[in-house]
């Protein structure tokens, strides 16, 4: 399991007056920093806002920003809009999951990468598009994504 700052998380929530309006914008602010909503969080919110964890985690899977499980350290993102399909992107996700040995919707056992697909990411001029963190790189081929991925020759 992935720790946690607690001490960061009550910090958060005593900025919150406890509730059941502070839900949505508790879980955005956690999963803001932390990436995904870990299970010590939900906890804690559950107690601050007196509200039963199932009913966390239903609001939680019910919206598909939120996530449940930790992401790598690299969250790559391939956009399946329309115009990134049409102009490949399917490919482009099978060779990067070749690349980096991750399978779509999975994160690598060392943490260093999840592998998603999103709906469109707004550069369509640029398709296909994908989106590593924060970074867009556009006009994607199979050279560019060995570009980006490829392991480093030690
Ligand atoms: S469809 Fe991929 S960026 Fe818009």
């Amino acid at each position: 399991m992935v720790e946690i700052d607690k001490e960061l998380l009550r910090d958060m929530l005593s900025r919150y007056q406890g509730r059941g309006s502070d839900l949505i914008p508790l879980l955005l602010e956690v999963q803001a920093q932390f990436s995904y909503l870990p299970e010590e969080a939900i906890q804690l919110i559950a107690d601050f806002l007196d509200m039963p964890e199932g009913e966390i985690y239903s609001v939680s899977s019910f919206y598909s920003q939120f996530r449940l499980t930790p992401v790598g350290r690299q969250l790559v993102a391939v956009c399946r809009g329309t115009a990134c399909h049409v102009r490949g992107a399917s490919r482009i996700l099978g060779e990067i999951s070749e690349e980096i040995g991750v399978a779509e919707g999975e994160t690598s056992d060392d943490m260093e990468y999840t592998l998603e697909s999103v709906a469109c990411i707004g550069c369509c001029a640029l398709a296909p598009c994908i989106k590593v963190n924060n970074d867009v790189h556009g006009e994607m081929t199979a050279q560019k994504v060995e570009e980006l991925f490829a392991a480093p020759v030690n």
